[in-house]
């Protein structure tokens, strides 16, 4: 994940208020429309961050401890 480095805050920001909104079924339209930013670049980092948690959930406990354990051996 780094959109950190790809794009401003405030944009990052907004998309994660725009997942709110859709989650909480909130119309939030003609606020997005007031602020004057491409909603496209909001909505793609709002992929980018939903896409994030989905790959995240494939991660068990079991791979993350199988990772912790080869760390422990490297000398
Ligand atoms: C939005 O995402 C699509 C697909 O990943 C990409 O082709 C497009 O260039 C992006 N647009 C912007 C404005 O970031």
């Amino acid at each position: 994940m780094d959109l950190i480095l790809m794009h401003p805050s405030h944009l990052i920001a907004l998309a994660c208020l725009y997942i709110a909104t859709v989650y909480r079924e909130k119309d939030s339209i003609a606020w997005f429309e007031e602020l004057q930013v491409d909603m496209i670049v909001v909505k793609n980092i709002s992929m980018e961050i939903l896409d994030f948690y989905e790959n995240h959930r494939l991660i068990t406990d079991e791979r993350i401890n199988m990772a912790f354990n080869k760390l422990a051996f490297k000398p």
